[in-house]
């Protein structure tokens, strides 16, 4: 998770830039911006990076789902299919917006699993959310297809994949708009931030406006401009677009390092008997933020994972992830909510029921998987430790 590891000058200068200026808000303060606006330059050059034509820049990735389901027009009544691997903020922000979440299975790439969406899709599907997690690229070209036949719109959920492409297109322009995560443990990093990309300008437009309380930013002053609907503030500050610009000029180097990192692990765990690694549809667009595998059943990848964390070399086991993973979900499954209604997940009549056997082909996947997150700060000596860690785990659990 490579984005914190780079911080260096080039941010440093770019907060003082900011600082030299006095103005932290991304709009108005004309005169004493004297000409630069840090978010909206980071908002474009991202879009362009990715091959998109507009970004907006948001809060957070979790802001970024919202406002793109705004833009979409999602709330109650309304369906929009969510993998059962993915962070809970691709949930979370369904919910939110008053409409039901409905999860779908991941297959052995770990992402939606496209043969089995269809089946999800049904009258009142207003969206389709797929996560391209840890940093790799779902099976988009269909999942796209898919979408499309179906006249549902696609959201990319790209928060753990800056960077990443499928065939050379940059992920999130697969669909109807991507949305993107620069919290701390990111690739790019604001510490706390996020964007919607898209090539739809009414969407963009809207999503704009909806995440700054409506204004509808017509060059009039601020306090002048007018609104066609309510919104909220999902804002980005000048210092988060600051430091996004500079970590941006860093991502071709940062996702070049991770490659190498990943690929000399995955070298060296190559020959490991009963171990499998996980599907990437295509390797040259993986992020390469983690090295997954399979090993033959969920006992065996309990038993390595426990084998490698006493030589020093611990994996995540997602199946045991309460954040990550649809059968550990203990809150959503329960219905838990402040809300004294009982709203989200109950709706009048309605209420909305989740339980953890729901979904037994990820439950199956997670329960195989270990990964270990690549970082840049991987000197050769550690990637041979870990690899030498893995034969000996492999060979203890055979
Ligand atoms: C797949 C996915 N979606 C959304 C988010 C939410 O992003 P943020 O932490 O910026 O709100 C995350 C964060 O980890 C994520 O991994």
């Amino acid at each position: 998770m490579p984005g914190f590891e780079l911080l260096g000058r080039e941010e440093e200068k770019q907060i003082l830039d900011v600082l030299s200026r006095g103005v932290l808000f991304r709009y108005e303060f004309q005169k004493e911006r004297r000409g630069v606006y840090k978010v909206r330059q980071f908002e474009q050059k991202f879009a362009a990076h990715h091959g998109a034509k507009y970004g907006l820049a948001v809060s957070s990735g979790s802001a970024a789902l919202k406002v793109a389901l705004a833009g979409l027009g999602v709330g109650p009544g309304d369906e929009v299919v969510v993998p059962g691997f993915t962070f809970v903020a691709s949930w979370e922000a369904v919910l939110d917006a008053g409409a039901t979440p409905v999860f779908a299975e991941i297959d052995d790439t770990l992402n939606l699993d496209p043969k089995l969406i269809e089946q999800k899709i049904g009258p009142r599907t207003r969206a389709v959310i797929c996560v391209h997690m840890l940093g790799a690229p779902a099976r988009i070209d269909k999942i796209a297809r898919l979408c499309r036949q179906s006249g549902v719109p696609l959201i990319e959920d790209t928060a753990q994949a800056a960077g990443g492409t499928f065939k050379g297109k940059g992920l999130g322009t697969f669909g109807t708009c991507g949305t993107f995560s620069f919290d701390s443990v990111k690739t790019v990093t604001t510490g706390e931030g996020g964007l919607v990309i898209t090539n739809d300008q009414d969407l963009h437009v809207t999503a704009s406006e909806y995440h700054d309380h409506g204004h509808d930013h017509a060059p009039v002053g601020r306090g002048n401009e007018g609104r066609r609907f309510f919104g909220f503030n999902f804002r980005m500050m000048e210092l988060q677009g600051a430091l996004g610009l500079a970590q941006l000029k860093k991502l071709p180097r940062m996702l070049r390092i991770q490659r190498q990192n990943k690929a000399a692990l995955k070298e060296g765990l190559a020959g490991i008997k009963g171990l499998r690694f996980r599907r990437v549809p295509d390797t040259a667009g993986d992020t390469a933020t983690f090295l997954s595998w399979f090993m033959p059943d969920a006992g065996r990848a309990a038993a390595m994972n426990q084998a490698l964390a006493k030589r020093g070399a611990g994996a995540v086991h997602w199946q045991a992830n309460t954040w990550h993973a649809f059968p550990c979900w203990e809150h959503l499954h329960a219905g838990a909510t402040p809300i004294a209604s009982g709203w989200p997940y109950k709706r009048g009549r309605e209420r909305l029921k989740y339980r953890p056997d729901d979904l037994p082909q990820t439950a199956h996947w997670l329960g195989r998987c270990l990964s270990w997150p690549i970082g840049l700060k991987m000197p050769k000596k550690r990637l041979t430790q870990m690899v030498e860690a893995a034969h000996e785990a492999a060979a203890e659990v055979e």
